[in-house]
């Protein structure tokens, strides 16, 4: 089976320990402490093959760029709710020390009503990106988080 390292990256509180746990175990935890480091692993089928995908879920200050050279594949996480949280996640992939398959993933889509991003938005950031784009909540499930991980399984093995 192929190995895809995947390392998820953004502000500190976007929500990407909630997306990975919503990943692993389809549950949602209210309280999570700021993330020092925690690799996972998880295996996927894409496309009629295993796929080995270690997961990286990074603390939201993660510029030493301990990812770096480790990562096959990026996971850019925004919150919806800050627009400054998109911003930041544009920056990120710059960091990235070679060209990689990379999906933006807009979460918090639950809180519709303090929405700061639109969908076209994010759509216009990651395609200025070269990335693929899917908006979800790991609150309710909502939208294209699994998705999300399963096309970086997809684009990584692809290379
Ligand atoms: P660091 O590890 O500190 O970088 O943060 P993080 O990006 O891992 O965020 P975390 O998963 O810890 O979530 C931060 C807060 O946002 C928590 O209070 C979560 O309950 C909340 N949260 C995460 N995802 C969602 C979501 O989809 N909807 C809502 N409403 N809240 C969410
Ligand atoms: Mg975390």
């Amino acid at each position: 089976s192929t190995d895809v390292r995947l390392a998820v990256l953004g502000c500190a509180g976007v929500g990407k320990s909630a997306v990975v746990v919503r990943f692993l175990t389809n549950r949602f935890i209210w309280e999570y402490d700021p993330t020092l480091e925690a690799t996972y692993k998880h295996e996927v089928v894409v496309d009629e093959e295993t796929i080995s995908l270690e997961i990286f879920d990074t603390a939201g200050q993660d510029e030493s760029g301990s990812w770096t050279a480790w990562a096959d594949a990026l996971l850019l996480v925004y919150d919806i709710t800050e627009r400054a949280s998109l911003t930041h996640a544009s920056h990120i992939k710059a960091l990235a020390a070679r060209p990689l398959p990379v999906v933006l993933l807009g979460n918090k889509i639950d809180l519709e009503h303090t929405r700061q991003v639109s969908f076209e938005e994010g759509e216009q950031a990651a395609m200025e990106l070269g990335a693929g784009f899917f908006e979800c909540s790991a609150c309710t499930s909502e939208g294209g988080l699994s998705e999300a991980f399963l096309e970086l399984a997809r684009e990584t093995r692809r290379i």
